[in-house]
């Protein structure tokens, strides 16, 4: 491991009991052990994105990322929680959740981003640039990308027979930021370039400790507790939530599972950090399907329940009554 560069003091504060995602050579066999058993792990040493580490710079980014707009999203606090605008109300979407966005998703120039973020100051809003990698990207980005360690990655996706690649997102935040504790539905190998980053995960087991939003609220997939301030009224299980944490730091490569929770935060008083992920599908279910079916099999399961009952119902306030009609005192002690 290299020189540790930051320090303990720069982690936000959580009331959590974690322990620490086994950090290992991208040669140890164990690498492959703890992917099949859709396990987290944190691969070192690796050429992966050996040439964007510590190159993809904001300085550089701002020269080679390309003069098209890119998303960025504003927030009047650290915590940036994704939602998903089609959930929303609206008129051409009358079955959406009325809903009023935490944070304003826009669209700048790198320059402008940049020129943002160096001028920011207490009180101005924070700013989180995301961009998927597509080809609008300059010619020096991407020659970097064709000199990933592609045969690394091929091999992995093969070996733990994932689906396709959808997307790489490039991810340019502001120190300090927040992203809350969420799920994908995707695998994804979460690779740090620039600056230092905290994952904290938990495994798909501790979602009724979690307490996702339902399906069709525009904050799907993310959960309804608050770190900063946990209502343990509300969410009596969150005490019981188990979690496991890294600080991912330049050329490390961390293993989010699919339906994998996780929180990340960009260090405090440890400048903007860049990061880029690769999403695959999940593979699809296996011809000699084992049982009982996994945790996370079990999530999709209930997504897909949730789906059918509002597609039947047609109004989202109608599918916890018939839930909770269907298996209180019945399916609960
Ligand atoms: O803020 C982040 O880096 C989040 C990444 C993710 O959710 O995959
Ligand atoms: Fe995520």
């Amino acid at each position: 491991m290299s020189e540790k560069l930051w320090n303990s003091s720069q982690l936000r504060r959580y009331d959590l009991d974690l322990e620490q995602i086994p950090r290992l050579h991208y040669t140890d066999p164990k690498v492959d052990e703890l992917i099949s058993q859709n396990k987290p792990v944190l691969i070192t040493g690796s050429n992966i994105i050996n040439t964007a580490t510590n190159v993809w710079t904001p300085e550089y980014l701002e020269e080679n990322l390309g003069n098209a707009g890119h998303t960025v999203f504003l927030s009047k606090n650290h915590k940036f929680k994704y939602f998903d605008e089609s959930k929303m109300l609206s008129r051409s979407n009358p079955m959406g959740i009325e809903f009023i966005p935490p944070t304003r998703k826009t669209r700048m120039k790198v320059g402008e981003f940049m020129k943002k973020l160096r001028e920011w100051k207490p009180g101005n809003e924070r700013l989180y640039l995301q961009q998927p990698l597509n080809n609008t990207i300059g010619p020096q980005l991407v020659r970097d990308f064709l000199h990933f360690d592609w045969d690394y990655l091929n091999s992995k996706q093969e070996k733990h027979k994932w689906g396709e690649l959808t997307s790489n997102l490039l991810l340019i935040s502001q120190e300090g930021n927040v992203t809350p504790c969420h799920y994908d539905e995707q695998q994804n190998f979460f690779g740090q370039l620039y600056g230092y980053k905290r994952c904290i995960l938990f495994p798909p087991s501790d979602f009724e400790c979690l307490y996702p939003h339902p399906v069709h609220h525009p904050h799907d997939r993310q959960s309804m507790v608050d770190f900063d301030n946990p209502d343990h009224v509300r969410f009596p299980k969150f005490k019981n939530a188990k979690g496991f944490e890294t600080v991912v730091e330049p050329g490390d490569v961390l293993y989010i599972p699919i339906y994998w929770w996780h929180h990340v935060e960009s260090l405090m008083r440890g400048g903007p950090t860049v990061s880029v992920n690769f999403w695959y599908k999940g593979g699809s279910t296996p011809f000699n399907q084992q049982y009982p079916l996994k945790d996370y099999q079990k999530i999709s399961i209930m997504r897909n329940v949730e789906k059918m009952l509002l597609g039947v119902l047609q109004d989202p306030k109608e599918v916890g009554p018939l839930l909770r009609s269907m298996v209180l005192g019945r399916y609960t002690d």
